[in-house]
Formats: structure tokens, sequence, C-alpha cells
């Protein structure tokens, strides 16, 4: 997820209960091939071995730019490389990326096969169709009859953003039509899915070959857990920790300012007493010494746990 999948948020969840593929956030593919561009999305691309397998997300339009990008992934070692055919963002869709490919399939034919040439397993991740539901026959068809490793679908249009619930009655015919055009196809189905147990719920009721979980890890750090029980204010409160110190760790590989690693609080500091404002102590601060500080005095304040 784009600002929010970077090297340090991944590790954080790994160390809370780890998911078993990892994807990072997208990196444009023409910004890559471009020397100054390169440079600086390579924080973007930044992961450690630890994390493997670890995917890289990348989107844009110009299938030799893909070609050129899936080789170089190749060589920085990742496990495949899975093409953003589903991003509703205006800006994106302008260019004809993202879900603005729902509208070329030929070109999003092109894009595939280009992308293909490092080498590694290459994934889609994309949407129903474009505007109506009842396009996704067509569209999902016509993806997996390119040779695809796996395919992932947000079970909504690019119209429909994340305005409705998620379509999960298509599950089982996606699946028939999987299994009629391209067996050798993994299938993973995205949208809505809270956590580890909801996931294990819809996939025994479909046979779906994964899921993915985007939005959950907002409201629960753990959403990939084997355990559903709530956790305690001081396991929150270490992973803020281990949230700031990774920050520190990776400033080199992946540069951020400090403003935005605000939007991670309201994750760890939640559903307990004073936890509001402790949030908005958290939101005046400008460095990652004073947030530590706050977490310092919450749990001098409260001890024993
Ligand atoms: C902040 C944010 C950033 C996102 N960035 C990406 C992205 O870079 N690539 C992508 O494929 N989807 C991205 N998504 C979409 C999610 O991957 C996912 O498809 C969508 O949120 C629905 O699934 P969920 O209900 O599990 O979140 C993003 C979503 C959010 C909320």
């Amino acid at each position: 997820m784009e600002a929010v999948t970077d090297i340090v948020f991944r590790h954080v969840i790994a160390k809370a209960a780890r998911p078993d593929i990892f994807f990072t956030e997208f990196t444009n593919t023409a910004s890559y091939f471009s020397d100054k561009g390169r440079h600086s999305t390579a924080g973007r691309l930044a992961f450690s071995p630890d994390e493997q397998p670890i995917i890289a997300q990348i989107w844009g339009t110009v299938p030799e730019h893909f070609a050129f990008m899936s080789q170089e992934l190749a060589k920085l070692g990742f496990a495949g490389i899975d093409i953003n055919m589903g991003c509703p963002a205006k800006d994106v869709v302008k260019t004809g990326g993202g879900s603005g490919l729902i509208k070329t399939p030929k070109l999003a034919a092109e894009i595939i096969q280009a992308a293909k040439v490092g080498g590694i397993p290459v994934s889609v991740k994309t949407r129903l169709g474009d505007v109506r539901v009842d396009e996704w026959p067509s569209w999902i068809g016509h993806l997996l009859k390119q040779g695809i490793d796996n395919l992932t679908i947000h079970l909504r249009t690019r119209k429909e953003m994340s305005a409705v619930p998620a379509h999960y009655e298509l599950i089982d015919d996606i699946l028939k039509l999987r299994d009629e055009i391209a067996p050798d196809t993994l299938i993973t189905i995205n949208g809505d899915i809270r956590d580890r147990q909801h996931a294990t719920a819809l996939a025994a009721k479909h046979n779906v070959d994964g899921i993915m979980i985007g939005r959950g890890i907002f409201t629960n750090p753990y959403a990939f857990s084997e355990e559903s029980e709530p956790r305690s204010r001081k396991e929150l409160l270490d992973l803020l920790r281990l949230h700031l110190d990774l920050f520190d760790k990776y400033a080199a590989e992946t540069p951020r300012p400090y403003d935005p690693l605000k939007r991670f609080f309201k994750i760890y500091v939640r559903d307990f007493n004073g936890a509001a404002e402790m949030r908005d102590a958290l939101m005046h601060t400008t460095t990652t010494d004073e947030a530590r500080a706050i977490i310092d005095d919450v749990d001098d304040a409260v001890r024993p746990l």
C-alpha cells in the first residue's frame, strides 16, 4: 500500500504476525526507467533478505519500461513482480495506468508479456472492471489468457472505489472461469478482509489460493496472527516503539519526513484509557525521541501493567 507498506512498516508487521508474502508499495516504471527517477524511487523498493518472499508492485503504461524494470527487479532478488491494474486514483488513471488499463486490454496484455522478460513470476492485481460489475468475465477472462502466475482481484470495479461491500458473491464464478481458462494461475482475493480468521473462513468456503489483506492492518496490526484475542496496551506500545526505532534505522534506505509517520500512531494507540490524549500529544511531536518520551511517560504513569 502506497506510503504504508515500506521496509519500516513491513518489519513491524513481521514482528507482530507475519503474512506469507509481502508486497512493496507501487513504483512507477516510467520513473524507474530514467536514471534520476530510479534514484528517487529506490526507497520504495528497499527490502532486507529476511522479508522473502517479497514481491515488487509496479505500475505504468509503456511495455519497454516493464521489460527493463522486470530485469532489474530480478537482479535485486525480488521473488516476483505484481503489476498494478487496479489503482483508481485519478492522477494514475488519467495516465492510462492502474485501473486505467482495464479500458486498454491489448496494452495490458503487452505489458504482462514485457514484465515476463526478467524471468521471475508475474502477478497482476486488478478490479472486476471499470464501471459495471458485469464487465468481470470479459476483463478477468482476458487477463487469465496471458499466462500469469497469480491474479489478485479486489472485488470491486474502479468506479466503486471502496464505497460498496466487496462482491464475495462472485468468487465461485471467478474460480470456475479460472479453471476453464488457466488452471495454473493462482487466484488471490482482496477486499474488506479483516484478519486471518476472516481469511481462513473465506478460504474454507471458496477454494481460493490466496487472500490479501490491506486496510485490516490499520485497525489491527496483528491481523495476520493465528490468535484473535485482544492485545494489551503494552504490546501495542512496544510495536509503536519498534516502528520508531525502525524509522530511524532505515532512514538511509527509505528517507521519509517525520510528519507522515504520524498517520501510523492511531494503529497502536487505541482502545485503552487515555489513548485519545496520548494520540493528541504524539501528533504534536517532531522527532522520534519526542514520541518515545511520551510513550515512556505513559508507561511510567500506569505501571505495573
Ligand atoms: C492507503 C492505501 C494505499 C494503497 N496503495 C495500494 C498500492 O500501492 N497498490 C495496490 O495494489 N493497492 C493499494 N491499495 C488498495 C489495497 O491494496 C486494497 O486493494 C484495498 O484497500 C481493498 O482491500 P482491503 O479492504 O483489504 O484494504 C491501497 C489502499 C489504501 C487504503
